[in-house]
């Protein structure tokens, strides 16, 4: 029996910034941003946006009056939780009309967790394969101002079905992990931002897609050259291109530019355009791959690496089903991405400045989300989510 992606769709907030307007402010070349680390926009939350107004919106496309009741499992991926005890994903379970008779449970381990989600949800459906898990992932990424992963912040979450014999993609048995204790890359509990050692980060990045790569093929997973496209974790879209070729060179491969295109091009896409979205990152540079490759990639084995930092990696493969395209979502996610607001430089600080009210007084917050849920506001340190206009 196959099991795997089914459907899958991606949401980003409805305003972005320039990374040429940051370079400006920054002082920096705009090139360093746009040709260094890859990457032209980043997504920006409203006061009125959260990750689960994000994961709800990037989830309600999905939900039917088909598979509501068969949706027996949420898994909720994060590494920007709003609280320490309640799993957000009850939050989603809830706007989306969710049957009751449902377990949901959130996921942190940096930027893995939606992988791991992936994970057990293929074990659940291969053991009761009637069920189909929804999987949410959704972050925020913060680093602060004048710091140097400031270019490498954005928002965004994506949401897929995974069920026996899927529509879009099915996921081999075979996979490799990496785990070790590293700080490379952490947010301890009081921090609203995170704290990076970048360069150590990249370093350690590659390590784990080196012993991960090495795990899989242990595992008797497929060559690097039986593999038609790859699928990195992209804190910026460089990091894919550097990973690409790093993995190249362990197999006694070349990488030309030519070569790189066609094998990672399509997958960078939208994050170029959203910037880091943390553990939604690897799957929405999966959508991408799968709505902007121009050729037919029906049959073809794709490789995906998943990265957290602290660490984790796995590396792992799937076959992309006949007929994927008939699904695509592709014109929705075009028509987010184009209709998003741009922010000046003022605009964004005002909105990254923004922490979220920690007194249990009565707060609400105007509205500027785009997308059908928001965060109407927060009273009694409760979270009050409602549909736009509502
Ligand atoms: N034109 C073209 N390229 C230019 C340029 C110009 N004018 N100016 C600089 N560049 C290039 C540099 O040569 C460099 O390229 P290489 O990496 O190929 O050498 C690139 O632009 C970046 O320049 P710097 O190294 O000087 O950049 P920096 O020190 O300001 O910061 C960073 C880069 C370390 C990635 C930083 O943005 C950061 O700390 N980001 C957050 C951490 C991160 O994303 N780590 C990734 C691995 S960890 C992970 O994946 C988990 C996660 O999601 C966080």
């Amino acid at each position: 029996m196959s099991v795997g992606i089914d459907d899958i769709s991606f949401y980003s907030s409805g305003m972005f910034l320039p990374l040429a307007t940051l370079a400006e402010h920054n002082g920096e070349d705009p090139d360093k941003y746009r040709i260094g680390i890859g990457q032209n926009r980043m997504g920006v939350p409203a006061q009125d946006e959260d990750i689960v107004t994000l994961a709800a919106n990037a989830a309600r496309p999905l939900i039917n009056d088909e598979n509501r009741e068969k949706i027996t499992t949420v898994l909720f991926a994060t590494e920007s939780s709003i609280d320490q005890s309640k799993a957000a994903g009850v939050y989603v379970q809830r706007l989306l009309g969710l049957g009751s008779n449902c377990r949901v449970v959130e996921l942190k381990q940096a930027c893995y967790s939606a992988t791991a989600a992936l994970q057990m949800a293929c074990g659940l459906v291969a053991r009761k394969p009637s069920v189909q898990v929804l999987i949410v992932a959704s972050d925020i990424a913060r680093y602060g101002f004048d710091t140097p992963g400031e270019a490498t912040q954005g928002c965004g979450a994506v949401a897929f079905i995974v069920k026996a014999e899927p529509r879009l993609l099915s996921v081999h048995a075979e996979n490799g992990c990496y785990s070790e204790d590293v700080m490379d890359f952490w947010r301890p509990n009081y921090m609203d931002t995170a704290l990076v050692d970048g360069k150590y980060s990249t370093i350690i990045y590659l390590k784990a897609l080196r012993q991960s790569w090495k795990n899989y093929q242990e595992a008797g997973g497929l060559s690097f050259g039986e593999l038609s496209r790859f699928c990195y974790h992209l804190p910026f879209t460089k990091m894919g291109e550097k990973a690409h070729r790093k993995l190249a060179v362990t197999n006694g491969e070349t990488m030309d530019e030519a070569r790189l295109e066609q094998q990672i091009g399509a997958g960078l896409h939208y994050n170029r355009q959203i910037g880091n979205s943390y553990s939604a990152s690897l799957y929405i540079g999966l959508v991408s791959l799968l709505e902007n490759d121009a050729e037919d990639l029906s049959g073809k084995h794709i490789g995906l690496f998943s990265y957290g930092s602290g660490c984790v990696g796995e590396f792992f493969s799937a076959t992309v089903q006949p007929g994927y395209k008939t699904f695509s979502r592709r014109a929705a996610h075009i028509d987010m991405l184009e209709t998003r607001q741009e922010l000046d430089y003022e605009g964004y600080a005002s909105l990254f400045s923004h922490t979220s009210p920690k007194d249990g007084g009565e707060h609400y917050f105007a509205e500027e989300a785009a997308g059908h849920f928001r965060l109407a506001g927060i009273h009694d340190h409760k979270r009050i989510y409602t549909e736009v206009g509502e």
